[in-house]
């Protein structure tokens, strides 16, 4: 699903003391098929930009595309099919779970949209091997599973709906490093098997780096910045004074640089291919 920003603002508790602005006029595109990655310091706004993706939060001003939905200010009678269409992992797993057994969480999503649960549960098994979720667990309650276990129940409930357009706010929080790997290769597999845009929310500048063609940076509540992760190379002094991370082979790249007094004309975003021509030039060859 495309999506298109213009102007959006959202203002939390309007005309209140606690009122509070949280995205100013938001302009952005995402194109349809793309994986975006939303990075920025805590409160800079991407919760609350994401969440206008299915209509939980209406911009207060502006305009969001959302496929073909357009959601204002103006109230929308067409939610329940935006939320059919857009599946949203949340920043905090346990307020999505709520029902007495795993199972009857995975299925709530899928059933309450209307989907034909016989289909979805011949998918059941399949997709509780692609999280990472033993079947076992699927009769108890999702209150006493740890936060990794919450995290893929709501994962496994958004995927059964096979969703248009995925947003994922920090999905691997709470994870352990190889449940982390292992979730992000399964959202890098799913966005490449299937046509589907994916937008993930994240602090990790790796993955951000290594699984997006297109990064946004949001700071104070404004697009301050939105490229191709190889195009950020040359803009990484800029990231650097917004105080966020570069990634590991930004680092790497620069002090090879420094070191051989090279240049490289490209910036590379693997290990791989860094290695590659770190071998070229020590044998006297093109950096290329
Ligand atoms: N319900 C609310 N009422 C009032 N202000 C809120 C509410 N929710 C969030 N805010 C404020 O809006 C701003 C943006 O919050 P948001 O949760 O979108 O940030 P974030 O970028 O997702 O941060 P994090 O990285 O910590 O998840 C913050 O200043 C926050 O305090
Ligand atoms: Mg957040």
């Amino acid at each position: 699903m495309e999506i298109t920003f213009k102007e959006v603002d959202y203002t939390y508790q309007p005309n209140t003391p606690f009122e509070h602005k949280a995205l100013k006029g938001v302009s952005f595109h995402i194109p349809k098929g793309s994986f975006t990655a939303i990075i920025g310091h805590t409160g800079s706004g991407k919760s609350t930009l994401i969440q206008q993706f299915n209509g939980l939060l209406r911009p207060t001003k502006g305009t969001a595309k959302i496929g073909e939905f357009t959601l204002s200010n103006e109230k929308n009678n067409q939610i329940k099919e935006l939320r059919k269409k857009v599946g949203m992992v949340f920043q905090y797993p346990e307020h999505q779970l709520f029902e007495e057994t795993v199972k009857k969480d995975i299925l709530f999503g899928p059933k309450n949209f209307g989907f034909k649960m016989d289909e979805v549960e011949k998918k059941l098994p399949k997709i509780l091997e692609d999280v990472g979720l033993d079947e076992s667990l699927l009769e108890r309650s999702p209150f006493e599973l740890s936060g990794g276990q919450m995290r893929r129940t709501a994962i496994a409930g958004v995927m059964l709906m096979e969703p248009e357009l995925l947003v994922l706010d920090e999905p691997t929080a709470g994870l352990d490093p190889y449940g982390k790997r292992q979730v992000m290769e399964l959202f890098s597999h799913l966005h490449q098997k299937r046509d589907q845009t994916t937008v993930l929310v994240t602090h990790d500048m790796e993955d951000a780096f290594k699984y997006a063609d297109q990064i946004m940076v949001l700071e104070d509540g404004k697009v301050n910045l939105i490229d191709h992760p190889k195009a950020l190379y040359t803009k990484k002094e800029h990231l650097q004074k917004l105080g966020l991370d570069l990634p590991e082979q930004f680092h790497c790249m620069d002090y090879i640089e420094r070191q051989l007094g090279v240049t490289f004309d490209e910036p590379t975003l693997s290990a791989e291919t860094i290695a590659g021509l770190l071998s070229n030039q020590l044998k006297g060859g093109d950096t290329q």
